[in-house]
């Protein structure tokens, strides 16, 4: 791997399967002024397809299969030990399906980060696709947001919507859904490694500009809506 910048935040990304949403991060993070350096791949899946890709360009990975440990506290233990080793600063969920406990979540707050494919609080948990059709609600879309112990919850970083079509079908929305996954997901690792967006008291905290367009929410899935609550500091 080639040598990084002094200075970058550790991260590392967590997976459990395809890893499309890590190929992203590690593509971000090959810029020389990208502000985190992906320093761990990391899956409970041995079988993870993105586990083989991120060896392939020579990122430090890791396996901490959740089958070989008794309990959820002694799985985590192991983990909590790995991220230590590589001497992790920041946490990136990318597909990574396991529950963590409150004490492990709460070790990370601040410094652990989730993409969801929905336009959270909205259609939390799984089968966003079929949920939010059959709601008939015009749009769905991503979110990227601090982790807190209940699932799929936490201050919102940004969010991207993603009009819902005529006649739209789980996988094409899916589809549609993961390209704008892949675009703000490297947007929010930057900001959080950056320093510009940070967790202060439960609340999301900008500091300075964010460089997208923060205007409105429309129906556009080009629209990028950074930290809907949050409080502006320049
Ligand atoms: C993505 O849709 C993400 O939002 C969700 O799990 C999926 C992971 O896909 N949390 P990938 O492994 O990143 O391709």
């Amino acid at each position: 791997m080639t040598p990084q910048p002094p200075g970058r935040i550790k991260t590392a990304i967590l997976i459990s399967g395809r890893g499309s949403n890590m190929m992203a991060l590690v593509e971000a993070a090959r810029a020389s002024d990208y502000p985190a350096e992906i320093a761990l791949v990391l899956s409970n899946r041995p079988e993870a397809p993105g586990l083989a890709w991120a060896r392939d360009q020579d990122i430090p990975t890791g396996i901490v299969d959740h089958r070989t440990f008794p309990d959820r506290e002694a799985f985590e233990a192991a983990l909590q030990g790995m991220l230590l080793e590589h001497q992790i600063a920041c946490i990136a969920l990318a597909g990574f399906m396991r529950v963590l406990t409150a004490p492990f979540v709460e070790q990370w707050a601040g410094r652990m980060i989730n993409i969801h494919p929905s336009l959270l609080p909205d259609f939390k948990g799984l089968n966003t696709y079929e949920r939010a059709l059959a709601a008939g609600v015009a749009r769905s879309g991503c979110t990227v947001h601090f982790v807190e112990p209940e699932m799929d919850s936490g201050p919102i970083i940004v969010q991207a919507p993603v009009a819902i079509e005529r006649d739209d079908t789980p996988d094409g929305l899916a589809a549609r859904i993961l390209r704008q996954e892949h675009r703000i997901y490297p947007l929010a690792l930057g900001w959080v490694t950056s320093g510009r967006i940070k967790l202060d008291n439960g609340v999301v905290t900008v500091r300075g500009t964010l460089g997208v367009d923060a205007d409105g929410v429309d129906a556009g899935s080009d629209t990028v809506v950074p930290a809907l609550s949050c409080n502006t500091r320049s």
